[in-house]
């Protein structure tokens, strides 16, 4: 027999039993690892830095442990682009073994992993993604964010019982802004309303000018705007210098534009603007003033938005995964323990409908005010337990 080979088997070997044996190392199989992919840089980063920052936080307070493993995040930037959010988690799941992705920003980079996390069985937790059509894309996606016509609803619903007629709609041209659109107007229109335009501007160099002028030269009773987490500031700052209150035109839209990150930065211009969503930082419940006063805390500076808020439940719905299965890390056996699973978020109570892995939560309507000197989103009204309606209407069709 070759000596060399024999030894080197024998060293292999020891150096196996070595690691099995070892007090020091942590058992692979008694850590689960979850793969986080964020736009952590790039023109989505307040959404990365919002979620990662809530993350931390349930980490923090929860501990580690889940279905008596160590629950390790592994946090990746994919700068907002697709092909980049897919390699990451080919790698997340193919080298470093993750049990769990989550994250994704922007509806086009959830939709970018869909068909990986269905080869792979691994669950995507949608953390912030907002297109309807999101969870439809794999049997393995659950979404603890929102979605556009959930959250687009209530507000169009308010508009026609305040009287509003004739609106013209500007929103982001992809994904959640035409869902937005599509939402708001069908709305307007089954109540006899009429939609004098719908604008919609580019997700990438964003160019509000034109599009408010043309809304203001139609002098309709509302305008209704979307614009993605992080443009807001940008876009209600161009319409402050419009003064469309002066034409007795009513600026309304969903919480994206009032996103609790930039409002307190958006001035005096926005005070009473009408919006409805799914979580405002100044929601009055005990587990969010005990949420906003530890995020606050541990990010001086930082005021939580609905993004945080995606991220915090996406981990309380993994850990409540992993107890239910006992440690099992089988992605179908952790899809199937977080249907129907329901708990109470920050943002109010909270469940994952068991029949389209979507979240069903409730939608507030707020009032941009001021409390302290701080502007916030308070909330005066409640449309209680809202499925998407998109997809509830597949539902009675069925
Ligand atoms: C999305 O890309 O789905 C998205 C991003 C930011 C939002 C809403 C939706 O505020």
């Amino acid at each position: 027999m070759n000596a060399k080979i024999t030894r080197r088997h024998t060293l292999a070997a020891f150096a196996l039993a070595a690691t099995a044996l070892s007090p020091f190392a942590a058992h692979a199989e008694d850590v689960v690892k979850v793969g986080v992919i964020l736009p952590m840089t790039g023109p989505s980063a307040s959404t990365g830095r919002e979620i990662a920052a809530a993350i931390k936080l349930f980490q923090a307070q929860k501990g580690d442990k889940a279905g008596g493993k160590k629950v390790e995040v592994i946090i990746k930037d994919d700068t907002g682009v697709a092909d980049i959010t897919k390699r990451l988690a080919q790698e997340l799941i193919v080298n470093d073994k993750a049990s769990v992705i989550a994250g994704f920003g922007l509806t086009p980079l959830a939709l970018a992993v869909a068909p990986i996390a269905t080869q792979a069985k691994v669950p995507a937790v949608v953390m912030a993604a907002g297109t309807a059509i999101i969870t439809e894309a794999s049997p393995y996606i659950v979404r603890t964010s929102f979605t556009l016509p959930q959250n687009t609803m209530p507000i169009a619903q308010w508009a026609v019982k305040n009287g509003i007629k004739k609106v013209v709609t500007l929103v982001t041209d992809y994904g959640p802004g035409i869902d937005a659109e599509k939402t708001f107007v069908a709305t307007i229109k089954e109540n006899g309303g009429q939609v004098l335009d719908s604008l919609r501007s580019p997700l990438k160099n964003p160019e509000f000018a034109p599009f408010l002028q043309k809304a203001k030269d139609l002098k309709p009773d509302a305008l209704f705007l979307f614009v993605p987490s992080g443009q807001g500031a940008a876009l209600m700052k161009q319409v402050s210098e419009r003064d469309f209150a002066k034409e007795g035109i009513k600026v309304i839209g969903t919480g994206d534009v009032t996103d609790d990150e930039q409002l307190n930065n958006m001035g005096d211009a926005v005070l009473g603007m009408i919006t409805s969503h799914n979580y405002s930082a100044d929601h009055d419940s005990p587990e969010n003033k005990a949420y906003v006063a530890a995020f606050e805390k541990a990010n001086p500076g930082l005021r939580p938005n609905f993004m945080s808020v995606g991220g915090y439940d996406g981990m309380a719905l993994i850990y409540a995964a992993l107890d239910k299965t006992k440690g099992d890390t089988n992605g179908t056996k952790l899809v199937e323990a977080m249907k129907g699973m329901s708990w109470t978020s920050p943002r109010g109570p909270i469940s994952i409908d068991p029949e389209t892995r979507d979240i069903i939560q409730n939608v507030y309507i707020r009032k941009v005010e001021k409390k302290n000197g701080q502007l916030y989103n308070v909330e005066f009204s409640t449309m209680a337990n809202v499925k998407d309606p998109f997809k509830a209407a597949k539902a009675a069709k069925k």
